[in-house]
């Protein structure tokens, strides 16, 4: 299969395409950050010839980031980057894969099923729901679309601006980081190695154009629980300075995972401590090089 995985040099994409590669297919990486340096807002976009699949994890995540300033940016690399990627699939109709987010629910009372409303509470989240909505409109048109919303994603290479890397470099270095509110706020943590597998899973998989499926941990986390978690691991505690809780920074995150298991066979296998446990390494590793 011929696989074109954007925003290889990413966090999800780069595992992403190193699980793909393994399986022996021919992967085409496009990023900005590449070497192909390859815009997807702007740029040309002859990569894209020949895919049989589109893995589109482009994009400027991050809900803090998006306010002020950062919201234009999340716009450009979150819409005007899909809007343009979809337009350019319209006659190929490869298999097309979004990478979208549970923060286009809101904050959650109970595990959220991909019909829900949706409740966008920041920029990103609601750049993430239009890129949503163009997907959709694409699928009405025949591209066989998937929009998978990925759960708080973590695990070896984790973006430094994540909650666990800097509580795990905060314990390494014993110098605090910023504890955004009062850590009551939970999450289903997701180990990056099962992302990829249900990502690997939607793309070789024949589902309705229009699927929405929830990638995420059954199991809901608060960050004062995770923190202890990653003390017990460490044998040290992680260092935190109280930080007012940012603006669209939900509750509580919450992934109903019954859809992706009935269609993709997918469920998340790895547990807390030991993604943490594979994470902490990665971190030590980084230090040793
Ligand atoms: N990490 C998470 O917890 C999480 C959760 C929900 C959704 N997502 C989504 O999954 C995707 C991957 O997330 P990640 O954590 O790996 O992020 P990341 O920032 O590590 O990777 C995104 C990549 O996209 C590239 N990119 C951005 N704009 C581009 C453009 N205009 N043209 C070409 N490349 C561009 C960046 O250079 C970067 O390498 C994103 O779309 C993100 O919104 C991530």
């Amino acid at each position: 299969m011929r696989v074109v995985v954007t925003g290889a040099s990413g966090f999800i994409g780069g595992h992403l395409v190193h699980a793909l590669t393994g399986q022996g297919h021919d992967v085409v990486p496009v990023d900005v950050n590449g070497p192909d340096r390859c815009d997807l807002a702007t740029g040309d976009l002859t990569a894209l010839a020949g895919a049989d699949v589109v893995l589109h994890l482009a994009g400027r995540p991050g809900v803090r980031a998006s306010w002020g300033d950062g919201a234009a940016a999340a716009w450009r690399d979150n819409v005007t980057a899909t809007e343009r990627l979809l337009a350019a699939c319209a006659a190929t109709r490869p298999r097309f894969v979004l990478a979208s987010s549970s923060s286009v629910y809101g904050s959650a009372d109970r595990p959220c099923a991909e019909d829900d409303p949706i409740d966008p509470r920041s920029p990103y989240a609601a750049s993430k729901a239009e890129a949503e909505r163009l997907a959709h409109k694409a699928a009405a048109n025949g591209l066989p679309v998937v929009i998978l919303r990925y759960f708080s994603v973590y695990g070896p290479g984790q973006r430094p601006d994540m909650a666990f890397h800097r509580f795990i470099e905060a314990a390494l270095d014993g110098s605090p980081a910023p504890l955004y509110g009062d850590g009551a706020q939970s999450r289903s943590f997701t180990y990056v190695g099962d992302v990829v597998d249900a990502t690997v899973r939607a793309a070789g998989t024949p589902l309705p154009p229009g699927t929405v499926l929830n990638i995420g941990h059954p199991t809901t986390t608060s960050l004062r629980d995770a923190l202890d978690r990653i003390a017990d691991l460490l044998g040290t505690p992680a260092p935190t300075v109280a930080k007012d809780v940012a603006p669209g920074d939900v509750a509580r995150t919450w992934a109903g995972t019954t859809r992706a298991a009935e269609l993709l066979g997918w469920t998340a296998t790895t547990g807390l401590d030991d993604g943490l446990a594979a994470q902490i390494d990665w971190h030590r590793g980084r230090r040793r090089a």
